[in-house]
């Protein structure tokens, strides 16, 4: 079987979702498919297309789609529909969606009867590159990002590349944005990568592999997030801000987009502590105007963008922790870094939105 940890890929992944959906009709287990309306809509008929049956049972849980309902009363919906339906212990949950499915799924299953089985089947690039692998599940609260959630392993996660076909392209670009990141902590080839123009159609699983054997290597040497783990979180601490102001405000940014901007702040951070090349920054810049349309905001935010960082999980006490970069591909956790950088960073920010280079 093609795989990389427990994550499968491709006509692997039909072949053995098919086998679990039989031997589950077969034992009589109860199967739930999470969806959100807009999976629903475009991913089910397709799945249903791949294993070519009509003919298994499954119940469907339908969300609203968007981050704004990563919430705790999607998730009591959630609940209330297994236990609806009286999911026993021996229950499936299968998430079929993006990362926002994936992440109030695995952390639904994790409570439900104290653990179910759950796969995930990410819809986005974001989810396959990233949401969907390693296991950290939760919802948002108070506006604060991911603020409640637990660490629970998926037992499958199933990559088919088919469901990009119908993603919008600035979702694409927002899980470019997570790509972008692997190739700073730990993958120079993959900046090297990049293609300068693509589309739904481009071959993304040659992308995604590398990035789901980077996070699995990682996540595998520190499940818990007690050290190495923490570098997957580069251009989180000022991207988590960015998004936890836009959801708070009723802003639409997309949280690969907050990723690939909070990246810019951090290589700066990176720039100012461990004299990461300014050449490396500039070329970023190019690939930050060329596919993403800044999230902009003005001085007068400042204060309150590092309030939220403040509340930021990777924070020990008062001081603010950033991951940062000391070359393309070595990169540092836990560095204090005071507020005073911090605010440079967001002016250099300011600086750079809004002119081209
Ligand atoms: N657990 C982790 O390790 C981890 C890592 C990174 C990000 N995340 C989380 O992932 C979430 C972002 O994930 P996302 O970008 O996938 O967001 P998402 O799940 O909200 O999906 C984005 C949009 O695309 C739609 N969609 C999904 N698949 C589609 C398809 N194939 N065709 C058409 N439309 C489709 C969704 O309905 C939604 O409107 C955030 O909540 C973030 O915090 C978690």
């Amino acid at each position: 079987m093609e795989h990389i940890g427990n994550v499968v890929f491709g006509n692997e992944a039909v072949t053995y979702l098919k086998e679990v959906l039989i031997s589950s009709k077969e034992n009589n287990r109860n199967v739930f498919f999470l969806v959100d309306t807009n999976t629903a809509e475009f991913c089910l008929p397709l799945l249903h297309k791949l294993i070519k049956s009509n003919d298994l049972n499954f119940f469907i849980i339908s969300i609203s789609a968007g981050e704004e309902y990563k919430n705790l009363d999607t998730l009591s919906h959630i609940w209330h529909e297994l236990t609806e339906k009286r999911a026993g212990r021996d229950a499936l949950l299968i998430n079929l969606g993006g990362g926002m499915v994936t992440d109030i799924g695995g952390f639904a299953a994790s409570c439900y009867k104290r653990g179910i089985e759950t796969i995930h089947i990410p819809t986005t690039l974001l989810a396959m590159v990233d949401a969907a692998i390693g296991g950290k599940t939760g919802i948002d609260f108070n506006y604060f990002k991911n603020q409640i959630g637990s660490f629970y392993q998926p037992s499958q996660v199933l990559v088919m590349s088919d469901f990009l076909s119908t993603l919008p392209n600035r979702q694409l670009m927002s899980g470019f944005g997570e790509l972008l990141k692997y190739g700073f902590i730990a993958n120079p080839k993959l900046l090297k990568a990049v293609p300068f123009s693509f589309d739904n159609h481009h071959n993304w699983l040659d992308l995604t592999r590398i990035c789901v054997a980077t996070k699995v290597e990682i996540t595998s040497k520190d499940p818990n997030e007690k050290g190495l783990r923490k570098i997957l979180n580069f251009g989180h601490t000022v991207g988590h801000a960015f998004e936890s102001w836009s959801l708070e405000n009723g802003g639409n940014l997309l949280h690969g987009e907050a990723i690939a901007a909070g990246m810019l702040c951090e290589l700066w951070i990176s720039h100012k502590i461990f004299d990461f090349p300014i050449l490396e920054i500039e070329s970023y810049i190019r690939i930050f105007q060329k596919y993403f349309d800044p999230f902009r905001f003005s001085k007068s935010l400042t204060d309150d963008l590092l309030n939220r960082m403040e509340h930021d999980k990777k924070n020990k006490g008062q001081s603010l922790r950033f991951v940062l970069l000391k070359s393309v591909g070595e990169a540092v956790y836990d560095v204090e870094v005071d507020a005073e950088t911090v605010r440079e960073s967001l002016d250099f920010y300011i600086n750079t939105t809004k002119k081209k280079l």
